[in-house]
């Protein structure tokens, strides 16, 4: 994710484009930057906050400003770390032209190589450089015009975008295209008046006419005139003129009431995007680039040391069961902040996997450097590219869930555990003790996931009228075996943390060394029962709680019969290996404790006493 803003028109271009890049920071960012058409094509970039590009402007003064074309931009890094050279926009190699860019080209490495050996030189780590550079070669070698050229690229890369281009010798042009990632244009009220942006927020006070562009469509906007057309096939496409009728706050939410419930409902995408690059269950490769140079030592590893905090210790819990399982390599998942206190005993073959969504965590950051100076190599599981703890790691694969702006870990969640199986597969495989047949199968299954996400946020209205039965609940427990297990604890950590009811997670099988005391008709009991090789004693259990009047809510997989005879509630998921199955069936989990805490009057995005990030101890 990241913040796009571009403007046509005969208001100061900059100042419409710093305005709407602030209505776009609930987008996350880590740099800014924008390309004027001031007599030159000027580039001017910062990394931080738009505030910090604004105070940057102000110091190269209004006159120089001045501008009536100009694209801005707010990166959300994915490729290059947070700096003032990876910022956007990114110039060609003649300087003749300046990119904006919101997505991942997957294929940017070999681009890069085949550029450089055309004598094209790189400033940036990005891989957007690459794109703007091939546009120009294109340009160049095939002697087409910019809006050709551009869509020629287009038909030529992998990958996800939205960007906007300019070019120094076409003053009063714009060119605007997508493929995955969101691109809208303003119709200005005045001729000639044009604006482009990720969402509606940065154009909705200038005008309501709106084209959401659709992917593999280029927009060229030229003397004062829009055209868009398909990128294959080059025909136009006639424009489906929308009138803006939502709120801007509404807009930043993409329409849902909260920040939790839309990246709870943006994990389809999310994990897709994790997998981006990686993970093709077509050609049955996988490529995590960010570990390769680690890959054997993972392989070699003694012992894998798993450390984290709240619903990324929760994260290493499940990884544990995939890697013994797949890799047969022995885990341990710790609090990092247990961890960093016990003088632990770290030996040089061990390998230790930081996971953190922030990657500014505290106990995680403090963890790692005890983990480092023992000798253990560090692996980090970040989603924010060149956070600290990122970059204390000696690699690692970053999530790419976007940015998670609820403070209750959802998609970031699904996302780790996705980076985590893909280790896993990855090691398993090269080691010998995961056989071909069955990595193929979870390479298939892995690339099912995203749709049955989707299935399971079916569930979302059923889930609403539970909620409105156990809203008032003072207690809840929630049980699961196995890989569930550690979903169970999750689904606890959400209702407390969102709703501020007491809510504990344990293993299924525990309920009869203790907690089973707890159970009576006003507890309600969560249940992760999927078929897998655990559910019969999981279907005991439930008869256990069921005989002392407990309320079960029974997650299950669809089709499931014989839970739906005992249980007080049953919410079917999709059938996946069992080994991914937390990745569907934390979904009913999130949407049960997101519902209690609304109908609780609760600050679901901001809850109190807690932060997004622990930076402190
Ligand atoms: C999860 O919903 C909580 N917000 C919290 O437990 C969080 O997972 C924990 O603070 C770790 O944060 P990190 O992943 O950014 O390191
Ligand atoms: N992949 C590009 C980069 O890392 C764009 C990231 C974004 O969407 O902001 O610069």
């Amino acid at each position: 994710m990241c913040g796009i803003v571009a403007y046509i028109g005969s208001r100061h271009a900059h100042s419409v484009i710093l305005k709407g890049l602030k209505r776009l920071e609930y987008r996350g960012y880590d740099s800014a930057g924008l390309a004027l058409m001031n007599g030159n094509l000027s580039v001017y970039k910062k990394q931080g906050k738009v505030s910090d590009l604004e105070n940057y402007l102000h110091e190269v003064g209004q006159d120089t400003l001045h501008a009536s074309l100009g694209i801005g931009h707010t990166r959300w890094a994915t490729h290059g770390e947070p700096n003032d050279v990876n910022a956007h926009p990114h110039y060609s190699g003649n300087k003749e032209l300046a990119i904006i860019h919101n997505g991942i080209i997957e294929n940017y490495d070999s681009l890069r190589t085949e550029l450089i050996n055309k004598g094209h030189q790189f400033e940036s780590e990005t891989d957007t450089e690459v794109l703007i550079h091939f546009i120009e070669d294109i340009k160049k070698h095939e002697n087409l015009s910019l809006e050709e050229s551009v869509r020629v690229a287009l038909t030529r890369v992998i990958g996800a975008y939205a960007i906007c281009i300019v070019s120094a010798s076409e003053p009063n042009t714009l060119i605007a295209a997508r493929k995955g990632s969101p691109l809208v244009l303003g119709l200005g009220k005045e001729k000639g008046e044009f604006f482009l942006a990720s969402d509606a927020t940065p154009i909705v006070e200038y005008t309501s006419d709106v084209v959401y562009l659709n992917d593999n469509e280029v927009c060229v906007i030229k003397n004062e005139k829009f055209t868009i057309k398909d990128i294959h096939t080059e025909l136009e496409t006639a424009p489906y003129i929308q009138t803006l009728d939502i709120e801007l706050e509404a807009i930043e939410k993409g329409g849902f009431e909260h920040f939790m419930l839309k990246e709870i409902y943006e994990q389809p995408k999310s994990i897709s995007d994790c997998m981006r690059g990686r993970l093709n269950a077509e050609t049955s490769t996988m490529m995590l680039g960010g570990i390769r140079e680690y890959i054997d030592n993972m392989v070699d590893a003694n012992r894998i040391i798993i450390i984290g905090c709240g619903t990324s210790w929760h994260a290493g819990l499940v990884a544990e069961y995939i890697f013994e399982d797949l890799c047969r390599i022995p885990v341990e998942v710790e609090y990092a902040s247990e961890f960093r206190y016990r003088n632990p005993v770290i030996n040089p073959g061990d390998v230790v996997i930081a996971i953190s969504q922030s990657g500014e965590t505290a106990d995680t950051l403090a963890a790692i450097e005890l983990a480092k100076a023992q000798g253990a190599i560090v692996l980090g599981v970040c989603n924010v590219v060149g956070s600290s703890i990122a970059r204390a790691s000696h690699a690692g694969s970053y999530t790419h869930a976007g940015p998670e702006i609820g403070v209750a870990s959802t998609k970031a969640f699904t996302a780790q555990l996705t980076v985590l199986t893909m280790f896993a597969l990855l090691v398993g495989r090269k080691k010998g003790t995961l056989d071909e047949a069955f990595y193929q199968t979870l390479l298939q299954e892995m690339d099912e996931i995203p749709e049955k996400v989707e299935k399971a946020l079916e569930l979302n209205a059923h889930i609403k009228y539970i909620s409105d039965i156990y809203k008032d609940a003072t207690n809840a427990i929630y049980l699961g075996r196995g890989h569930n297990f550690p979903v169970a604890l999750e689904g606890a950590l959400k209702l407390k943390e969102i709703s501020y009811i007491h809510a504990e997670g344990y293993p299924a099988a525990e309920m009869k060394h203790g907690p089973i005391a707890l159970i009576d008709k006003e507890m309600p009991v969560v249940v992760v029962a999927t078929q897998d090789s655990s559910y019969e004693k999981v279907v005991s259990n439930i008869q256990e709680v069921k005989a002392r009047k407990g309320q079960v809510i029974a997650v299950v997989t669809e089709g499931d019969s014989l839970i739906a005879n005992m249980a007080d509630h049953v919410l079917e998921i999709p059938a996946t290996n069992q080994l991914l199955t937390p990745l569907v069936s934390v979904i009913p989990l999130q949407l049960l404790s997101y519902h209690i805490a609304v109908l609780r009057n609760c600050n679901v995005d901001q809850p109190r006493n807690l932060a997004k990030s622990v930076t402190v101890e």
